[in-house]
């Protein structure tokens, strides 16, 4: 079993080779992806959505991904653990951030994700200036929300665009080792994908990126909702919970469960 490493990622874009990433947010899920040799494990701040039931990502808190990112070290042996910066965790002071950031360091992840906002360039600097890897985060930003009026996708127009892949190119130079791309037109993806030498990871910016990331919850069909366009449902694990728990029931309750063969004798 050889490890997934920062150079190792930068080596599969030279060579062509896709890269694959789901966000993970729990021992067992994490052993899973490991065994099948997903490349890079996100414990994502989507999590505050999708294991909390917060209403967007911005509730979210230091303790929370902390708790939930050591449940995702543990599960794994293989691949690369990036854990991602909440809302308010890096927007305050370089002194903070990088507090913050160490602490994923220190629970087991290899790096931290950080958005794009104001501050971002000046944070990326201070982290990779103090030794902690940064993956950084473009287009559909979720922790801007409320700037975007909404979860919409970003870069629509030239003049748009032509920011996005400004902030690409400030992000590279600013140290990031790699750079998800979410939601925003493929031509754009490409042109920043073909600009930086570092991995771009899309979701929901079309097929040309170095990597592609789902969110898992959303891939194994868990969620009840409509998927937005840009995912593809592997499976419907939501039915299949629904259908064992029901049979559970009813065998319960008609005293079918236990058997002799769940008892002591
Ligand atoms: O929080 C998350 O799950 C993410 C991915 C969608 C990239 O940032």
């Amino acid at each position: 079993m050889e490890k997934v490493t920062i150079p190792k990622l930068l080596q599969k874009k030279r060579a062509g080779q896709k890269i694959t990433m789901l966000t993970a947010y729990d021992f067992l899920t994490a052993q899973i992806l490991d065994e099948v040799e997903i490349d890079i494990l996100l414990v994502g701040d989507s999590l505050g959505m999708l294991l909390l039931g917060y209403e967007n990502t911005l509730p979210v808190s230091m303790e929370e991904m902390l708790h939930h990112t050591g449940a995702v070290c543990r599960g794994r042996r293989r691949a690369l653990v990036v854990g991602d910066m909440p809302f308010a965790s890096f927007h305050v002071s370089d002194e903070e951030t990088i507090r913050n950031a160490a602490r994923f360091i220190k629970t087991g992840a290899e790096a931290v994700k950080l958005e794009f906002c104001g501050c971002a360039i000046r944070r990326v600097k201070s982290l990779v200036e103090a030794g902690i890897s940064v993956m950084g985060h473009v287009g559909l930003t979720p922790q801007l929300v409320h700037q975007m009026g909404g979860f919409r996708v970003q870069g629509r127009s030239e003049e748009q665009a032509q920011k996005l892949i400004e902030d690409a190119k400030a992000m590279e130079e600013a140290g990031v080792f790699s750079l998800v791309l979410e939601g925003i037109p493929p031509q754009v993806a490409e042109t920043i994908t073909k600009t930086v030498s570092i991995p771009t990871i899309g979701i929901g910016a079309g097929a040309v990126c170095d990597g592609q990331v789902l969110v898992i919850c959303d891939l194994l069909g868990l969620t009840g909702k409509k998927p937005p366009k840009f995912v593809k449902q592997y499976a419907g694990i939501r039915e299949e919970i629904r259908k064992a728990t029901q049979r559970f029931k009813q065998e319960v309750e008609t005293g079918q469960f236990p058997g002799p063969e769940h008892t002591y004798h």
